[in-house]
């Protein structure tokens, strides 16, 4: 089927076949340039070559959050002087987010910016991370400490590239279209979290409906001062809990520290009054039933607590939290003592 939305300044395509062609030749760049990781160059490749129909030079990075540094971005800006890349070279950004990230902060920053070209391959990069413009790269131990607001020319979704991606990972993205629906679409929740079997979805339209939800929030409020921190509902205590998790022998992906952090803030709402008992339990049953109560391996509320208060979201050392209204709501800049969390904490691990 497929679906194509222009935003103000950007075109996002959704299995739209000979759509990237179109778009190439409408910018009729001097040159083309695909950065890829070793795994978007074995399965998604082939793609750009069957849909292109142009040469095309290739930068080739080693995958994983651990090399989306300031290193690996010397080793793509030098491989664009390299290839001679000019200010009408376009740069497609063949993979997950931290290829989207960090390519796109390439091509953001290499000679005041060129154009760029978000081909997200990884279900959380689809629905997430490739809409919103945010780019960059972690430093000094601090995620995504370094980089700029800056839209791509466009978003191209191809959702059989999911066919690929290892069922942990399409998991793991499964969280942030969970967290869609709990914060702007209470249709969207009802039906992802009663799906059986994640891999039987109608992708073409889920990815649809999630990234419509993510790119109204981000048009409204582009660079964060408000409506776009309902978009961290679960990602307060989601990050810490995924941060402390690397120290130990059992990291766990984004989405399953996001998983726990939903749960735990939902958690919060409720104890705000926000949203009922029912509400919360059947939340945390659905997020628990696909993900798994992982409540033997969290780190206490203190350690929490430690790692929150780094964050910087946070406004002079008080932690801000995006909570729910109700199922379908989302609302932020919400105070939460240590009580609360603790509450939040025990009720997860009974
Ligand atoms: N910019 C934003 O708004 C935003 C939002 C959310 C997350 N992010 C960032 O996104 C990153 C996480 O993204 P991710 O989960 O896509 O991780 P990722 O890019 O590390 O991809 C996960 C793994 O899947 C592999 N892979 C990618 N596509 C594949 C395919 N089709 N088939 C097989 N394997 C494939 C990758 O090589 C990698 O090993 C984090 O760095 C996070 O900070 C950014
Ligand atoms: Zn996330």
């Amino acid at each position: 089927m497929g679906y194509t939305f222009t935003n103000e300044s950007y075109h996002i395509l959704i299995n739209q076949a000979g759509g990237l062609e179109l778009l190439v030749n409408e910018l009729n760049p001097s040159q083309i340039i695909v950065l890829v990781d070793e795994n978007t160059e074995n399965f998604c490749l082939h793609y750009l070559i069957s849909e292109l129909h142009r040469p095309f030079k290739t930068i080739s990075i080693r995958s994983g959050e651990a090399n989306k540094n300031i290193d690996t971005c010397k080793f793509v800006w030098s491989s664009l002087i390299k290839f001679k890349a000019d200010r009408k070279t376009l740069l497609i950004n063949l993979g997950g987010g931290v290829i989207g990230d960090l390519g796109g902060f390439c091509a953001g920053t290499y000679m005041r910016g060129i154009d760029f070209i978000q081909m997200p391959t990884t279900l959380l990069s689809q629905v997430d991370a490739s809409v919103g413009g945010k780019l960059g790269v972690d430093f000094d131990g601090f995620k995504n400490m370094v980089g700029l607001f800056q839209n791509p020319k466009a978003v191209i979704i191809n959702t059989d590239f999911l066919k690929s991606l290892p069922y942990k990972e399409l998991l793991s993205g499964y969280a942030e279209l969970l967290k869609h629906g709990l914060i702007a679409s209470q249709t969207v929740w009802e039906e992802l979290s009663s799906v059986e079997d994640i891999t039987t979805l109608d992708f073409d339209r889920v990815v649809h409906d999630s990234v419509m939800i993510k790119k109204t929030v981000t048009e409204e409020d582009p660079t964060e001062k408000g409506l776009r921190k309902i978009l961290n509902f679960g990602h307060t205590i989601g990050h810490a809990v995924e941060t402390l998790s690397f120290e130990t022998d059992r990291p766990l992906l984004h989405g399953e520290a996001i998983a726990i952090g939903m749960i735990m803030e939902s958690h919060l709402s409720l104890q705000k009054g926000y949203i009922s008992d029912e509400e919360y339990q059947n939340i945390k049953a659905a997020i628990i039933k696909l993900y798994g109560n992982k409540a033997k391996s969290l780190p206490t509320i203190e350690q929490i607590t430690e790692i929150m208060l780094l964050d910087k979201k946070n406004n002079n050392g008080i932690i801000q939290f995006s909570l729910l209204n109700q199922i379908g709501q989302g609302n932020f800049n919400q105070e939460v003592d240590q009580v609360a969390l603790q509450a939040a904490l025990t009720d997860y691990i009974q």
